[in-house]
């Protein structure tokens, strides 16, 4: 499977099977995404792995979806601004650092025929409660992990701008 392949086949999974992923591909997804570049090689993220039932009840009061409830695994990645790299006019790049993680963990998850989708719609101060972060760490995404229970045929996965729409030649 080459990346374009692999690229389409990832899609935004809102259903799980309530099989547990396995522990070996669970550390080869978390691999892909330790991996990923950041700002200045600073890697200011923490990804807290929830199997226990009782942390993802909990997680599900954060983004009470029905779809959310059934996910055997989340992901919480945060991001740590006490570390992330900022440039001279002080833009913080802890997002764009995270995204990146996150992208790469998705992708390596499809790979593995497993089904994933960004979460940023939740209550990140009642996440931070229930991990007792510390300020400077932000729960930036929960990413449920699992055999997907759906199929990519959501319109909003096959719908992408077309290239002549955001691609521009040596001018904006
Ligand atoms: C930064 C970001 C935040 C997102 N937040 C949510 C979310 O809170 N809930 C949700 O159901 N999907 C969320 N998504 C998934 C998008 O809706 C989805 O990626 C988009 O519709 C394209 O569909 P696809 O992922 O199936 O290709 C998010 C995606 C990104 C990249």
């Amino acid at each position: 499977m080459d990346f374009l392949e692999l690229s389409k086949m990832r899609y935004s999974s809102r259903g799980y099977l309530p099989d547990a992923v396995e522990e070996g591909t669970l550390q080869y997804i978390l691999e892909c995404g330790r991996m990923a570049p950041s700002a200045a090689n600073l890697q200011p993220w923490h990804i807290i792995v929830v199997t226990d039932r009782a942390v993802l009840a909990a997680l599900h009061e954060t983004y009470p979806r029905e779809w959310f409830r059934g996910a055997p695994l989340v992901l919480v990645i945060c991001g740590d601004h006490q570390v992330s790299w900022k440039r001279g006019d002080g833009k913080d790049h802890c997002d764009i650092d995270a995204a990146i993680i996150t992208d790469h963990i998705t992708l390596a998850a499809a790979e593995k025929g497993l089904g994933s989708c960004w979460i940023c719609n939740f209550d990140a101060a009642a996440c931070s409660s229930i991990f007792k972060l510390p300020p400077h760490i932000e729960p930036m995404i929960l990413l449920p992990i699992g055999y997907p229970a759906d199929s990519a045929d959501n319109p909003r996965h096959r719908s992408r701008k077309a290239a002549g729409e955001i691609l521009r030649r040596d001018k904006f």
